[in-house]
């Protein structure tokens, strides 16, 4: 995530920049800064924590200038410090850089950098580009200075790979902001006598609501009474501009009323951009120490809440993949029992905010027993992370509402990623297993992307349901945990009883809950489990159950038969589909709670981040 404002017009940008990073908040908050330019100097002023500290630095050095640029970071390479804030410089302080997003060559290109003399500060792979740029320039020398910037960031972008929107001021060039959009989103805002670059609409709602959409590949280049944009071959484009109608508050959800709608949305980019880096990320997480992983016995996962449920389906996949047994605990049922110490445990801490008091108590006691520690977060530099001998970070960006969706299938992703990695690398898959089930899993975005399209069929599904007492969710192996995620999800959110099981177990005694009209979702993609799960609809249909099936194509006619009503996910590997598979069960929760007229993101009792035990 992070947030990007830009402006140039006539009046001093710093207020417009630093009232746009606060409506930017919501995409990061760990560290922001500006840059104006300033006499023909560039003025930057950085500062850790939320928006008001850099308020209160700037208002001390008071810089004024018609252009500047501004930023809000979510830390993704490099702690949350004033050195790793944006913007950043090249050698010479006369180009500044924001940026979001995540530059995978950024260690190549600083080796090469640096071997020619450039000098880093940061930690961050924001800061190549600044000294690409620097660099690249010295080898344009023909046409005027806007046309050779030009030339100096379309070849910086021919030699960054990833995922990237940055915005670039050059103390040479005055009056002139450049903007680059590729797989990260960018916008233009077109004022009168004045233009604003964002990350999104509401930065800069207040002053206009004439957008310019950019697409991938493309550059814009921002005077204040003009706006030209190249398209990916560096041809000039027309301009086709929107008119947004949100208010201000609709915008900073993207459009959406409530946060968590959003993130539900926002789950596909999640997917990818967590991926983005996994494999290397694993690479050297596990590289750093293969003669342990070898004799690696048995792995402690540690979590509460949602972050819990994944960790109960990353044990089905270690096991599955890397054939090392597993334990799951709730992080405070973990830290008051008696764990056994062995050598060749690695205890994994799973939680999004990295500051859950319960998993941080958990994790340091499987310090003290000697345990490898590895953490599976979502927030760069807190305190699980600092703690942990290493970190696999989710990259889904702030998650704003209480309830966790985009957060919980991000950490899924980074443990089946972790469990084939251990697998590949204590011999129990092969490189080609390896390689296969890699394939499939970066094809999980794509197959995401589809699923968040079921909303309809679900909002409209719960118009007739909304109003029961009790809920209950099924499902078998991986689709277990589903259930109880599930279950958790509608509780939170809409604070129905609702209650997760495994499928085989309801015979044991929870069917005696089921009565006339009880919902159930049964989770019950076409695997080697579904004929169970068939006898197990036609167990709840027989007490008067309003079934509800959760299938893949492959199982819909059977499904038919015995639901009241069949929900189609995608399909993709069996150990995959629960990551599918929560979606509509996220959307459940979302729209039951929107008819009961719920406070959805913020619901009754509960608090995003617990940092008490
Ligand atoms: C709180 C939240 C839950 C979350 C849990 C773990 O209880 O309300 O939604 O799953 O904490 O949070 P973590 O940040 O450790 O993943």
């Amino acid at each position: 995530m992070c947030g990007i404002i830009g402006y140039v017009g006539s009046k001093n940008s710093v207020p417009y920049i630093i009232d746009g990073l606060k409506k930017l908040e919501y995409r990061g908050y760990d560290s922001a800064g500006i840059s104006i330019l300033q006499d023909g100097k560039l003025v930057t002023v950085r500062a850790v924590g939320k928006v008001a500290e850099l308020e209160k630095a700037a208002l001390l050095e008071n810089p004024q200038g018609t252009s500047g640029i501004g930023h809000t970071r979510w830390a993704t390479h490099g702690k949350p410090s004033e050195e790793n804030s944006h913007p950043h410089t090249d050698c010479s302080g006369e180009i500044v850089v924001v940026h979001n997003g995540i530059i995978e060559n950024y260690l190549v290109l600083r080796a090469k950098l640096e071997s020619l003399g450039h000098r880093f500060k940061s930690e961050t792979d924001t800061e190549v580009i600044a000294h690409l740029i620097e660099e690249n320039l010295k080898h344009v020398r023909n046409g005027s200075k806007e046309v050779c910037l030009l030339k100096a960031i379309q070849k910086t972008n021919k030699e960054i790979s990833g995922a990237f929107a940055y915005g670039v001021l050059w103390a040479q060039t005055p009056g002139i902001l450049i903007g680059v959009k590729n797989q990260s989103p960018m916008v233009v805002g077109i004022g009168k006598g004045e233009n604003f670059l964002a990350s999104d609409v509401p930065a800069f709602l207040k002053h206009t609501n004439k957008v310019l959409f950019l697409e991938d590949g493309e550059i814009v280049l921002i005077h204040a009474k003009e706006v030209k944009v190249l398209d990916k071959d560096g041809k000039e484009k027309k301009i086709k501009t929107t008119k947004i109608d949100w208010d201000q508050q609709k915008a900073e959800k993207g459009g959406y009323e409530h946060f968590m709608l959003k993130e539900i949305y926002d789950q596909p980019q999640a997917i990818e951009d967590t991926l983005r880096t996994a494999r290397t990320d694993f690479g050297k997480i596990l590289g750093l120490d293969t003669i342990g992983l070898r004799h690696l016995k048995e792995v402690h996962i540690i979590a509460c809440g949602t972050a819990y449920h994944a960790g109960l389906v990353g044990k089905y996949y270690i096991e599955q993949f890397a054939g090392i047994p597993v334990s799951v605990d709730l992080a405070s049922e973990y830290k008051y029992r008696t764990v056994p110490h062995h050598q060749g445990t690695l205890a994994v801490a799973i939680s999004q905010s990295g500051e859950t008091a319960d998993t941080i108590g958990a994790i340091k006691k499987a310090k003290e027993l000697g345990f490898r520690t590895l953490a599976i977060c979502n927030v760069l530099g807190s305190t699980l992370t600092r703690i942990c001998d290493s970190t696999f970070f989710t990259h889904c960006g702030p998650e704003i509402s209480v309830a966790s969706t985009k957060a919980f299938t991000s950490q899924i992703t980074g443990l089946y990623a972790l469990a084939i990695s251990l697998g590949n690398a204590n011999g129990n898959i092969s490189q080609s297993v390896f390689e296969k089930l890699y394939k499939e899993l970066m094809r999980l975005s794509k197959a995401m992307s589809e699923s968040v399209k079921m909303e309809y069929d679900v909002r409209h599904l719960t118009r007739k349901i909304y109003k029961a007492d009790r809920f209950i969710f099924l499902g078998r192996n991986v689709n277990f945990p589903i259930a109880l995620e599930g279950a958790l999800k509608l509780k939170e959110v809409s604070y129905r009883s609702a209650e997760g099981f495994a499928a085989g177990e309801i015979k044991h005694g929870p069917i005696s809950i089921i009565d006339k009209n009880t919902p159930v979702f049964m989770l019950m993609p076409q695997d080697s489990l579904f004929e169970k799960m068939l006898s197990a609809c036609q167990e709840c249909r027989a007490r008067g159950a309003f079934v509800v099936a959760i299938t893949t194509e492959g199982g819909v006619a059977e499904a038919k038969k015995v639901a009241h009503k069949v929900i189609i996910v995608p399909q993709v590997n069996d150990f995959l589909q629960p990551i599918l598979n929560v979606v509509p069960l996220q959307f459940l929760a979302y729209w039951i709670a929107k008819r009961l007229d719920c406070n959805i993101d913020q619901p009754r009792n509960l608090a995003k981040s617990v940092t008490v035990e």
